[in-house]
């Protein structure tokens, strides 16, 4: 079953809570005692330091196990983290997998997290701000994000790498994820965003109307982030009927 994000009353507010959520999230991230190898879909990974750590929140856990990976198919990751998704879709059958990321500690633990899990000959890494290092004419079978989902005001300003784990000033990351992500879709190719409730659903929606595109809750699933409820949510991003959009 599927809804609509706008239609979607039950969809809990981000509330002004979610920003000093973030910070609190940023801080558990920066705690000594976080772990440097960590357990998911039944194998080992290494977590570097300031790496979104996917065992602070259940969005790594979830989205990689909903997504539906092409066998034999392409995959562009933005935003890989520590790669357990973009590994996991190289071991369940993806013939290509692209991940990147903005942070270069990011790209340095995918890549030893690939290396560790035998799939560099298929999984490449690269720097990149969003689409910018992936050639313009490369297309993709499944694109995804498991995005920084709290908006951060126009004067934020970034001084730790995994603050661009968790916020998006003025959203303007989801503004261009959404604007070019359909363009980098082959012929059938799917496009997908991680969400959750600590995200600007109302800001997400302005950005995916005034893009061209429309989005529909495919998966959903509330699991406790720091004691309080957090809905993750899978949206797919398609093309609105009568969109000229790329
Ligand atoms: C919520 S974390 C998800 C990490 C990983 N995919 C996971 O599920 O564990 C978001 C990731 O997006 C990356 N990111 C933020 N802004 C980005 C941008 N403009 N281009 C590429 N990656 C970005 C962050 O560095 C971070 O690794």
């Amino acid at each position: 079953m599927s809804h609509s994000l706008i239609d979607s009353a039950v969809l809990p507010r981000a509330g002004d809570n979610a920003f000093r959520i973030g910070l609190q999230l940023v801080e558990l991230h920066s705690e000594e005692a976080r772990p440097r190898q960590f357990e998911m879909a039944g194998l080992q990974w290494q977590l570097l330091p300031q790496v979104f750590a996917p065992t602070h929140t259940a969005s790594t856990v979830l989205f990689t196990e909903w997504l539906p990976f092409p066998v034999g198919g392409t995959f562009l990751e933005v935003g890989c983290g520590a790669g357990v998704t973009a590994v996991v879709a190289a071991l369940q059958g993806c013939s290509r997998v692209t991940a990147v990321d903005i942070d270069p500690t990011a790209v340095r633990n995918t890549e030893l997290n690939a290396a560790r899990h035998g799939v560099l000959d298929r999984l490449r890494v690269l720097r990149s701000d969003l689409y910018s290092a992936v050639a313009a004419d490369e297309k993709f079978d499944l694109v995804f994000w498991n995005s920084n989902v709290i908006f951060a005001p126009d004067d934020f300003v970034y001084t730790r790498g995994v603050q661009r784990a968790i916020f998006d000033r003025s959203y303007a990351a989801h503004d261009r994820y959404l604007r070019e992500g359909l363009g980098r879709l082959t012929p059938g190719g799917r496009m997908f965003l991680g969400f959750n409730s600590l995200g600007d659903a109302g800001r997400l929606t302005e950005l995916v109307a005034a893009s061209g595109a429309r989005i529909t809750e495919r998966r959903r699933a509330t699991r406790h982030a720091g004691g309080a409820p957090v809905t993750f949510q899978l949206l797919e991003v398609t093309r609105s009927s009568g969109s000229k959009a790329a």
